[in-house]
């Protein structure tokens, strides 16, 4: 199984985007992670659809966007305009998960669903068909930075039963470096966001090891 990564985009030198966006796109790495964050939902602000246009016209990385939004319908459409190829929402932050992610599919991308980390997976049960990946959190959503939740382990691995059978992607987002990768992985995890430990010193030479990591 090849893990594919996900470099986010928050954890990156904000005053320098483009340059912080070539590096890891000559990296070659799958997707760009954009964290769109509304300060309700989660206690911070970041990205909105405007500047996520502006990037549009810079890099063809594929834009995987998560949505740490109060009721997302209102802005899907504005960032499916702005460039989406695939947009994540949370179960806790939308009244209607089955619509949300019935309204992201019918622009034709990809769509997700972000449990917290005090979220059950059982809430993805009807939602399956529906889905393209599942994004576990690994932290609480709104910082980076943060330290792995341990007990997301056993979360990764009871989802990865649960999806047998589907052709769904598990993304991990928070705490990823060189010493969780490799558990997650292990626990059935295939994608991997890494913000800090992405952008934190030399950005190449940090996802080189990110990869050998996750290659057993
Ligand atoms: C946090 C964001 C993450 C963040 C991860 O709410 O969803 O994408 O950038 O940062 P690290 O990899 O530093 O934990
Ligand atoms: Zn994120």
């Amino acid at each position: 199984m090849t893990v594919k990564i996900a470099p986010s985009l928050f954890g990156a030198d904000l005053g320098n985007l483009e340059n912080q966006i070539k590096a890891v796109e000559d990296c070659k790495v799958e997707m760009l992670h954009i964290d769109v964050m509304d300060g309700n939902f989660v206690p911070n602000i970041a990205f909105g659809p405007d500047q996520v246009k502006m990037l549009r016209g810079k890099t063809d990385l594929f834009f995987d966007v998560h949505m740490m939004v109060v009721e997302p319908d209102r802005f899907i459409p504005r960032f499916v305009e702005a460039g989406a190829d695939m947009i994540t929402v949370h179960q806790e932050a939308t009244t209607h998960l089955h619509r949300t992610l019935q309204l992201i599919k019918s622009f034709g991308i990809k769509a997700g669903v972000v449990l917290s980390p005090g979220t059950s997976i059982k809430t993805l049960e009807y939602v399956l068909d529906d889905i393209d990946m599942v994004l576990l959190m690994t932290v609480n959503p709104g910082y980076g930075g943060q330290s792995f939740i341990e007990s997301s382990i056993n979360k990764i691995k009871d989802l990865s039963e649960m999806i047998k059978g589907y052709n769904i992607d598990i993304q991990i987002d928070g705490g990823i470096n060189l010493e969780t990768a490799p558990k997650v992985v292990e626990a059935g995890a295939n994608v991997l966001v890494a913000g800090s430990f992405t952008f934190k010193g030399d950005i190449a030479k940090n996802i080189s090891a990110l990869i050998s990591a996750v290659n057993f």
